[in-house]
């Protein structure tokens, strides 16, 4: 199954700054759309989604998995045990394979959801970026990588206005890729 990216960036590519998110607190409207996406196949035994995060993600968010997904948290430290609460990986191979191994049958939906060092390393395998463009210009110190707009194709799904569940205007962009991935 494709890997897919979750990811709101401001119109600079910000993501992340301090270990937070640049334009301060969660936007709700953002909130509900990354549920709605990352929920997709949760009620199905065959197809039930991993969020996969790193380490300094995993923190931001409170070191409390998101719940009716598995939760995996990448780490180079071997005693990182993320309080038993979710599963550590210590390498990205270790994630391509749940997701190639769904292929094979056992249906994994892999959504990773930053950061910014971890998208980095998964942008070549991804299929699909699932974007909210944030309408503003942050301060931030991790930056969703730059792709190559060649090789992806951009839907505008939905826009939302500044107003009660936003304070900035947002676009929600779902990117298809149309060049191949690198092999898993
Ligand atoms: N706007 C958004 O959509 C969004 C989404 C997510 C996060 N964020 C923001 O992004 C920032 C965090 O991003 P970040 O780039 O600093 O950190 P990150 O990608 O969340 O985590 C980095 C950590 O992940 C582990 N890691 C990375 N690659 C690995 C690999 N190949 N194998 C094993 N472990 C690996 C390492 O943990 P160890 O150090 O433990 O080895 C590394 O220090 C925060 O500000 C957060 O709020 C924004």
């Amino acid at each position: 199954m494709p890997i897919i990216l979750v990811v709101a960036t401001d119109n600079k590519g910000n993501i992340g700054k301090d270990g937070k998110l640049p334009w301060g607190a969660p936007i709700r409207a953002d909130m509900k759309r990354f549920r709605e996406i990352t929920m997709r196949g949760s009620d199905s035994s065959e197809s039930f989604p991993f969020l996969v995060m790193g380490r300094a993600t995993w923190e931001s968010i409170g070191s409390k998995p998101l719940k009716g997904r598995y939760n995996v948290v990448l780490s180079r430290d071997k005693a990182f045990t993320a309080n038993n609460e979710a599963l550590v990986l210590n390498d990205v191979k270790d994630v391509l394979l749940i997701a190639h191994s769904a292929s094979d049958g056992l249906g994994a939906l892999v959504y990773v959801i930053g950061g910014a060092e971890v998208y980095q390393q998964f942008l070549p395998y991804a299929e699909q970026i699932y974007l909210t463009q944030v309408d503003g210009e942050f301060e931030g110190d991790a930056k969703f990588p730059p792709h190559d707009t060649t090789k992806w194709a951009p839907y505008l799904e939905d826009e939302i206005l500044a107003g009660p569940l936003t304070p900035y205007n947002l676009k929600f962009i779902r990117l298809e890729r149309i060049a191949p991935t690198i092999p898993k």
